[in-house]
């Protein structure tokens, strides 16, 4: 609900209040965080005498306001607020300074959909208020509400009434500024195989600024972020969370003051944006998700998915259960033929997997990553049968058909490039460079767009696929469009460019499941799955790796969106060993795949991995869609990492345990639940893992009645035909034991000793368990 009294603005979800006032002609945030009453008396900042030396705004209308001690929404510029501001313009005659006025304000029902970038839908009401600098500079403030989430979502509008022409230099998404309570900042940074670590700072007086500046969200840092109060838990505490709906290069900024205030902001990159407008000409900024919540960064996670499943994702995919797939990479890499890749379909499907997706290589002299990005020719040497040769046999087999693109993308050695190398984003005079051995196409050009949508449409329409992955290979360099009278635009045109060949591939095949990609998690945003209902989180599939970048990216993310596989041991990105249950149990909590040559299983681990699809298949609602609660988070202060799955009537409950390096000699503490209902009695079963036997090394003597060499052809055949089954644990105990005192597990192996009972867990080991209520 959004009211408008007397100048006083209350913007209210279910728990949050976001409350501004106009003062002097500006927007004064009065406060933002639990629901309260718009009580002005007590929200407005009290300002009678001035401080110190600072400068006062207008001294005829007040003589002690100075806007360094006031929290606005938008600032006059050059006016005695030297907190960074988040507009920047220059106007005809090079002046940088403006004045700001409030001129109006309404609500109207539902969100604003049509700013030119993909948006959340189905906001209830949006405020809109418009303040306007002398020169006729406007701007408009957009809160749109999504109640159920706790979420507000803002942009802005700059529109130039004025004659002469303004140059934008910076326009954020927003400006928030609120008192300093004593906050952290967390970022969620990270590379190439280790997307999305959380990295938290102690917000100290300074401006703390973050962002990507390579044409993409990144993987060195992620647009979502988060202000927590420093005391504040994974369960308690004041936590604020921030993202953008955009995918190009972006920028935030927590700037904490002399005078105990905090600005926060964020938007579009600054580096190397500018903007022109003339005379009623405006500029929309992406839109930019505020929440809040007062049960700690799980209460504010919580939010974001809430409002990620619901208002960002959307088509038929969206709050839909996922197939389990297969994908060929790491399987084949670019080594494959039909035959291969039938046989491993095969081997899929009796696993009782229901997609197979097809990844790089497909494309004529596509027989490594020099050659054929950008070609849409078939390689006909691998698939003699064609796509739809292959399609069909996989069909044949029941399972659905899954493909690779790049679009984006060309390599110098591809016929495209060789048809149209001016289609490449470049200077005409600079030799671009590589990445990947590939250029980036020029999607600020209407052609190139064309290109890519004729030709993706058409492989889509010729044959029987299911599911699209949509890979992005490369950061942005050179980045020059020769059809842009300024490069300032740069950036933004490329990355509409980009949503439109989305929008028109997408749209035209509505009932394909799309997966985002970009070198793993390199472009994981809002941006991307307003198209795309799941991304691939990263290529480093490593138990150990996984549990730290899942965590980082449920922070901001539903486990929903994020794509999860099960790869070969040692594994390709550290080549570290960890058990094949750990490394489901680690990928479930997510969209499962398996990413492996399944033909390679010894047969004991194929019927382990049939009995985990089948466990995956009957709790894929809970798995895809349960509320995500990280109980210990990885490796902090232990080496284990804790989290779990609740359904939405709190009556079944998923629970993940995993260990990093394991401390001899060492005992652990319960596992403490969340999000039960304490008068309820559950079931909690660990689901039956099993364990290869030559995890044992030589200690298996100690297990066995007899000697055998742990290095020998017996130990080799036995465990191609046996792993064997851990310990059980069956326990019934009410939520409120579970959720107070925690579950006390069986002991851990510590070094000595071994029964029945005793959890065998080797380094990068995990276990499951699966909560049900029982009265
Ligand atoms: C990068 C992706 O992240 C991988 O999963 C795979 O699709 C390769 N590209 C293929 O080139």
């Amino acid at each position: 609900m959004i009211t408008i009294q007397d100048n006083l603005f209350h913007i209210q979800t279910n728990n949050t209040s976001y409350i501004m006032q106009v003062r002097n002609g500006m927007l004064e945030n009065l406060y933002y965080g639990s629901k309260v009453h718009a009580d002005v008396d007590v929200l407005a900042d009290k300002l009678y005498s001035g401080y110190g030396s600072d400068v006062v705004y207008n001294s005829k209308e007040d003589a002690a306001l100075s806007l360094f001690h006031l929290n606005m929404e938008i600032t006059p510029v050059g006016k005695g607020d030297y907190r960074s501001n988040s507009i920047e313009v220059e106007f005809a005659d090079t002046n940088r300074v403006f004045d700001l006025k409030y001129v109006s304000s309404e609500v109207v029902e539902g969100g604003i959909e049509d700013i030119g970038l993909p948006t959340a839908h189905d906001g209830e009401e949006t405020l809109v208020i418009t303040l306007e600098s002398p020169q006729g500079l406007r701007f408009y403030l957009y809160y749109t509400t999504y109640p159920n989430c706790d979420v507000i979502v803002r942009h802005m509008r700059v529109m130039n009434t004025g004659e002469d022409k303004v140059v934008l230099r910076k326009v954020m998404s927003y400006q928030l500024d609120i008192p300093n309570l004593g906050y952290n900042l967390s970022t969620f940074t990270g590379a190439w195989g280790r997307e999305r670590h959380e990295t938290s700072t102690s917000l100290t007086i300074g401006n703390h600024s973050f962002g990507s500046t390579t044409g993409i969200s990144s993987h060195y840092c992620n647009p979502f972020f988060m202000v927590s109060e420093k005391k504040a838990t994974e369960h308690t505490g004041k936590v604020y969370g921030f993202n953008l709906i955009y995918s190009g290069s972006h920028y935030g900024s927590v700037e904490v003051n002399q005078f105990a205030r905090i600005r926060i902001q964020a938007g579009i990159q600054p580096t190397n944006f500018s903007w022109t407008l003339n005379n009623n000409e405006y500029f929309d900024t992406p839109q930019a998700v505020l929440t809040y919540s007062k049960y700690g960064k799980n209460g504010m996670s919580q939010n974001m998915h809430a409002f990620v499943n619901n208002h960002i994702v959307r088509g038929e995919w969206a709050n839909k259960p996922r197939p389990v797939l297969i994908n060929n990479w790491e399987g084949t890499y670019f080594d494959f033929k039909e035959s291969k890749l039938l046989s491993l379909a095969k081997e899929a499907k009796k696993l009782g997997i229901e997609l197979f997706v097809l990844d790089d290589g497909w494309f004529k002299g596509r027989d490594n990553d020099t050659a054929g990005l950008g070609d849409y020719s078939l390689n006909e040497k691998k698939l003699p049968n064609g796509l739809d040769g292959l399609a069909r046999k996989i069909e044949e087999l029941g399972m659905k058909f899954g493909l690779w693109f790049e679009p984006e993308m060309t390599n110098p050695n591809s016929d495209l490039y060789r048809a149209h190398p001016d289609w490449v984003v470049r200077h005409p005079d600079i030799e671009p460079s590589l990445s990947r051995n590939q250029l980036v196409l020029d999607l600020c050009r209407t052609e190139v767009q064309d290109y890519i949508i004729e030709n993706v449409n058409r492989i889509l329409k010729s044959a029987s696929i299911s599911y699209v992955k949509w890979d992005m290979n490369r950061p942005l360099s050179d980045t020059y469009s020769k059809v842009l009278d300024d490069q300032g635009r740069f950036n933004y045109e490329w990355t509409k460019g980009t949503y439109r060949i989305m929008r028109e591939i997408v749209n035209a095949n509505p009932h394909i499941l799309f997966e985002g990609c970009a070198s793993g998690g390199n472009r994981f945003d809002l941006g991307i799955l307003c198209f795309m209902p799941q991304i691939w989180t990263s290529d480093d599939t490593d138990t150990y790796e996984r549990t730290k970048i899942q965590t980082g990216t449920s922070y901001g993310y539903p486990q929903s969106v994020m794509g999860c596989h099960v790869s070969a041991a040692p594994n390709h990105q550290t080549m570290r060993m960890s058990p094949i249950e750990a490394r489901f149990d680690v990928a479930s909590i997510g969209m499962l795949g398996y990413e492996l040559d399944l033909t390679q299983l010894t047969s004991a681990e194929k019927k382990v991995v049939a009995a985990q699809v089948e466990f995956y298949k009957e709790h894929r609602e809970l798995l895809q869609y349960g509320d995500y609660i990280r109980l210990i988070t990885p490796f902090e202060d232990s080496e284990f990492c804790n989290y779990m799955v609740v359904s939405k009537d709190k009556k079944e409950a998923i629970v993940i345990e995993a260990i990093g390096r394991v401390v001899p000699n060492s005992e652990q503490v319960p596992i403490i639940l969340q999000g039960l209902l304490p008068d309820v009695k559950y079931q909690v079963s660990g689901r039956k893992h099993f364990i290869n036997i030559r995890t044992f090394g030589s200690l298996i003597n100690h297990v066995l009645p007899f000697n055998v060499n742990s290095e020998g052809l017996l130990m080799h055949v036995a465990s191609d035909i046996y792993m064997m089954p851990c310990e059980t644990e069956e326990y019934v105990a009410y939520g409120d034991t579970l959720m107070e005192a925690g579950i006390k597990q069986k002991q851990r192996f510590t070094g000595t000793g071994y029964n029945e009972h005793v959890r065998m867990m080797p380094d990068n080991a995990a276990r499951m368990y699966y909560l049900k209520a029982i009265e």
